[in-house]
């Protein structure tokens, strides 16, 4: 047998191709902020930007013509406290935001659900006297923004705390208020990640001290994952994400062959940051964008998070 026969000829090796990218395998995430006529570029993660609510318009059209139909929002209050109040104000930032999209276009939004934008300790949830996390009172909150959210015209609603029990929680409120067709898109299996690092200053939410390892997972585990998993589907969570996604191929792939749901994989902020300062200072080639998104396609992901959306809507246009 020679291996090669088939690799000779580059029609052959389009066409015996096992996996390949759609624009519409992405989700585009969008930082909106507080204030007017601010586009302005995030330092630590280059072309991605801080959006005030009315420079949304010209980015969604951009996003309609690359042909990306889904986006998630983060949004950065103007005011933090400790019960991250500003996450389910009505006027909260991605309400005026979620408002401002539908009612220009109808590109799919998901909403990032967390407390720790809008909490003045940066962490994910309502504090006990300890300093830890209470999980059961987060819940509650967890729940209420996610209202506000589908209130305000959300089409998925994304909670990313970790906290246990929360898409049933959230499944419960939703339900309970006729929301019972807007979908979860639960991140189950989220590691507690150093590639995390860029997002927290784009989105001005790191912890003010500690860290989240007491709610998001240890890195060091792979068939809890699976247990994370099977729990947030038992509690009838839509989508799943693993997160991150390049140090986490094996994750993805064990949770794609054990269950059957819609997996994301969410390709984060340091994995992009790391591949866009190595394409800048000229280490590597920009197609390494397109290799490390086909790895996470292969590993068995059917949707990925990707800040490289657009660049990658560029490149499958020109194919
Ligand atoms: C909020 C949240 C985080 C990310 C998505 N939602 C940060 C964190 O958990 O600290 C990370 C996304 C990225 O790094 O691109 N809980
Ligand atoms: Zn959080």
């Amino acid at each position: 047998m020679r291996m090669r026969r088939i690799r000779n000829s580059k029609i052959l090796r389009e066409m015996t191709k096992e996996t390949s990218l759609r624009v519409s395998d992405f989700i585009y995430p969008l930082f909106v902020v507080e204030g007017v006529g601010i586009k302005k570029e995030i330092p630590s993660m280059p072309e991605i930007y801080h959006f005030s609510v009315d420079k949304l318009e010209e980015e969604i059209r951009e996003l309609e013509e690359l042909g990306i139909r889904a986006v998630i929002l983060f949004g950065l209050p103007d005011h933090k406290d400790s019960h991250g109040s500003g996450a389910y104000d009505e006027n909260g930032i991605i309400q005026k935001a979620v408002r401002k999209i539908k009612e220009i276009s109808d590109i799919l939004v998901i909403t990032d659900v967390c407390m720790c934008e809008y909490t003045d300790h940066g962490h994910c949830g309502i504090l006990d006297n300890s300093g830890n996390v209470n999980n059961d009172k987060t819940i509650d909150y967890i729940a209420k923004i996610a209202l506000s959210h589908a209130k305000a015209g959300a089409d998925v609603i994304a909670p990313s705390d970790m906290m246990d029990f929360r898409v049933r929680k959230i499944r419960e409120v939703l339900d309970e208020n006729s929301y019972d067709h807007i979908p979860i898109m639960a991140y189950s299996a989220k590691f507690a990640s150093n590639y995390y690092g860029p997002f927290r200053d784009a989105a001005d939410s790191a912890p003010a001290f500690g860290d989240r390892k007491t709610y998001q997972m240890d890195y060091h585990n792979s068939d809890e994952a699976l247990r994370e998993v099977s729990l947030d589907l038992d509690e009838d969570a839509d989508f799943i994400i693993v997160k991150p996604a390049l140090a986490y191929l094996d994750i993805i792939r064990r949770v794609k062959d054990n269950f059957n749901t819609n997996l994301v994989a969410y390709n984060v902020s340091g994995e992009y940051s790391m591949v866009k300062y190595a394409i800048k200072e000229g280490l590597v080639s920009e197609d390494i964008i397109y290799e490390s998104l086909i790895g996470i396609k292969r590993a068995g992901a059917k949707m990925i998070i990707s800040y490289h959306a657009k660049e990658m809507a560029r490149k499958l246009k020109g194919e």
